[in-house]
């Protein structure tokens, strides 16, 4: 394996283990994750890898491929939120929320691209997480790794994301997406097989990426928090569409909007578990672009380039299409036959450079397995 050869290299004595944890897609439940709604994401193909050493002192030391393998070095017992170069506090907040005490060299490499809302983060977060658990034999559930990862980024990485990354890439099955109830995180795989029906989920990364991402993000979660206060409800889970339009008075028509594609995206992702198990894609198709003009109209969480993705591929007969992730740029996800995917790409291709946009990138990828230990 590769990374074991890189490590070598760089550190000079052989890993201990390599460990691996994939990126996500978000077949639909956008922005509801921190609403304690459902969400419906499988893994995908793409890979971060993880090889870690123990040392005999207390020096952490750690590294990527991403970033010419430079050591950041470091002592364990000063690690802090938020210190370390940005790169290296995914890897070192969870070494903080995982309270390890000895010191450790770590080397990544990832085929997850970063920025594209694939969770390049959370596939770090659990391949590091992964490793630790099974180096130190520490025996936490997959439901507790998902806490601690989520931990870490919140806390170490300063960044207030929900839990369905962290979920999906610790709990994904090839073949499955999960539908994770982001209350108590119980779960349920559900077969996911869009192949054997002609059909193909492209996934576009528009390469967009604006400013807004991280201020916009927090403002939703407060906004939906707001929401929940001023009505006396835990979370926008607790809330009916009846009881949201009868309030609606009480409430800032901002707050109103979000929590409107709060409380419908709920209700949408439950409808969509329902209709692919009966292989109903037109009807899940439809469901993907209402999730798609939700997250854009009410939650205002789209962009320009997003818009042009999926009104590109519905124009060309999608069954059905979104912006995934935390929005502002990022990727697409359209449900399109088999045998008009390639055409759909050149022509979103097209529509992005008459609009001046850069060239976007085209991945699909059949759901695959959560993080897992590769070899010892
Ligand atoms: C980001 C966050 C997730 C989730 C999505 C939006 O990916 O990390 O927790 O909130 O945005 O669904």
């Amino acid at each position: 394996m590769k990374i074991r050869e890189d490590f070598t290299t760089l550190f000079g004595v052989n890993p201990d283990l390599v460990a691996s944890a994939p990126g996500r897609v978000n077949l639909i439940g956008e922005h509801i994750d921190y609403s304690d709604g459902f969400v419906l994401p499988f893994a995908i193909q793409a890979r971060t890898y993880c090889a870690l050493r123990i040392r005999s002192d207390e020096r952490v030391r750690v590294a990527t491929n991403q970033n010419k393998r430079d050591v950041f070095e470091s002592s364990i017992a000063e690690l802090k939120p938020q210190t370390g170069p940005v790169w290296t506090r995914y890897i070192l907040g969870v070494l903080w929320a995982l309270d390890i005490k000895v010191g450790v060299e770590i080397l990544v490499d990832s085929e997850v691209p970063s920025g594209a809302g694939l969770s390049s983060s959370a596939a770090l977060e659990c391949s590091v997480a992964t490793a630790l658990n099974a180096h130190f034999e520490l025996g936490k559930s997959l439901t507790e790794l998902a806490r601690i990862t989520q931990r870490a980024e919140n806390e170490y990485v300063g960044v207030p994301c929900g839990i369905m990354d962290q979920s999906i890439s610790l709990m994904g099955k090839a073949g499955h997406a999960l539908l994770l109830d982001c209350r108590d995180l119980s779960t349920r795989q559900i077969k996911v097989d869009f192949e054997s029906n002609d059909l193909k989920l492209l996934i576009v990364d528009t390469r967009a990426h604006h400013a807004l991402v991280d201020g916009g993000y927090a403002e939703r979660r407060t906004q939906c928090e707001a929401v929940a206060k001023e009505l006396g409800v835990k979370a926008m889970r607790d809330l009916s569409i009846g009881e949201l339009e009868t309030a609606r008075t009480r409430l800032p028509e901002l707050n109103y909007l979000r929590a409107r594609h709060a409380v419908t995206e709920i209700g949408r992702v439950l409808e969509a578990v329902k209709v692919l198990e009966a292989d109903d894609f037109d009807t899940f198709g439809n469901l993907l672009t209402k999730s798609h003009k939700s997250l854009r109209d009410d939650y205002n969480v789209s962009c320009p380039e997003l818009d042009l993705a999926v009104d590109t591929a519905l124009n060309l007969g999608a069954l059905g299409a979104r912006m995934v992730g935390g929005g502002f740029g990022g990727s697409t996800i359209s449900l399109i036959k088999s045998d008009e995917a390639a055409k759909v790409a050149v022509e979103i291709e097209r529509a992005f450079s008459k609009s001046g946009f850069g060239s976007p990138r085209f991945f699909d990828s059949l759901p695959g397995d959560g993080a897992r230990v590769e070899s010892y």
